[in-house]
């Protein structure tokens, strides 16, 4: 079976500097992508920055014979967006991957969640996959190919306690992705999303005895893959953990439709909710056009 290689291929990946974002660069590397790993170097609340972090993991990319360059801005600003993507177009001239991993915490229950850990959080998820992403696609557009894979979570695709502000800012990311799917699609530009379960320093108070089982190394091949020219899957999720890969996906389901020129009232919706609930027959759309054809579909019963 062939490899996965990456010759000629420009990898940026946010917050590499150390856990999941580490291997991701690492590996690209070794497969013969150039590298740009930035990390902002501080802490795991978002405080703090140095350069420490991602020079450590450039050198070990250059130490076994791969290339790459560190980036030291913050995903959180447009300029910090602009200068990620520039230091990929100054120093190798172009971009075709992006891995939106860059990530902190600032878990609060929710009647406890000050607005500083809100904008902390939203700013450096959910705005750092705009800004750092929007760039990248105006000069993949130009080239006609791209891969973005993003990171998102189960806080937010399933939900977790203590984590509404991370949750909303993850699930943001896959609007982002199924859109950059959508409007990429022209252009050789794929976009997915995945929700990690890895021992990282973000991680580890959380995960307990599974976290022995859990090593950042079983997230590495998915998003080796997705961010290869072979992956032709766009729009979608993947859940990854422990050596477990599977798809996550949003259904739609048939439901149940008001007799023609009818409006429903509430009581009919009481009275068929579960016809409206029920899963079974379910279709994947693919954007909001499915879900249209599916509706003009039904008006012209
Ligand atoms: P980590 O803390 O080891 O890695 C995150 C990296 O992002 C750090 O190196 C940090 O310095 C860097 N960073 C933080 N803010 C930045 C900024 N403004 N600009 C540039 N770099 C910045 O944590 P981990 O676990 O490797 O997380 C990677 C991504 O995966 C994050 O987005 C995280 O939310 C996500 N994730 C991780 C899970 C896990 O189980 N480890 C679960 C679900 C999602």
């Amino acid at each position: 079976m062939s490899e996965i290689r990456f010759d000629g291929r420009v990898a940026v990946v946010t917050g590499a500097g150390g856990g999941l974002g580490r291997t991701y660069a690492v590996m690209m590397g070794a497969r013969g992508a150039k590298v740009v790993v930035n990390d902002l170097g501080g802490k795991a609340d978002g405080t703090g920055s140095g350069t420490s972090m991602a020079d450590e993991v450039v050198e070990e990319i250059k130490s076994a014979g791969g290339q790459a360059v560190a980036n030291y801005d913050s995903v959180s600003t447009p300029e910090g967006g602009e200068g990620i993507i520039g230091a990929a177009l100054d120093a190798f001239g172009k971009v075709d991957i992006v891995v939106n991993n860059a990530g902190i915490l600032r878990d609060r229950t929710f009647a406890k969640l000050a607005p500083e850990d809100l904008d902390a959080v939203m700013a450096v998820h959910l705005k750092g996959g705009f800004f750092v992403s929007q760039p990248a696609f105006r000069s993949m557009k130009e080239n006609g190919y791209g891969r973005f894979v993003f990171a998102a979570s189960g806080a937010g695709i399933f939900g977790n306690f203590g984590q509404t502000n991370y949750g909303a800012a993850k699930m943001g990311l896959v609007g982002l992705s199924n859109v950059l799917a959508v409007e990429g699609a022209k252009y050789g530009i794929k976009s997915n999303v995945i929700a990690p379960v890895a021992r990282t320093r973000l991680t580890e108070e959380l995960l307990g005895p599974l976290a022995e089982h859990l090593g950042p190394e079983h997230i590495t091949p998915l998003v080796t893959y997705l961010c290869s020219e072979e992956c032709q899957h766009t729009h979608e999720i993947f859940d990854c953990g422990g050596g477990r890969y599977a798809r996550i996906f949003i259904g739609l389901a048939p439901g149940w439709t008001s007799p023609k020129g009818e409006i429903a009232s509430a009581e009919d919706i009481r009275d068929n909710i579960s016809t409206i609930r029920d899963p079974d027959g379910y279709v994947i759309p693919e954007s909001i056009a499915d879900e249209m054809a599916a509706l003009a579909k039904l008006m012209e019963r």
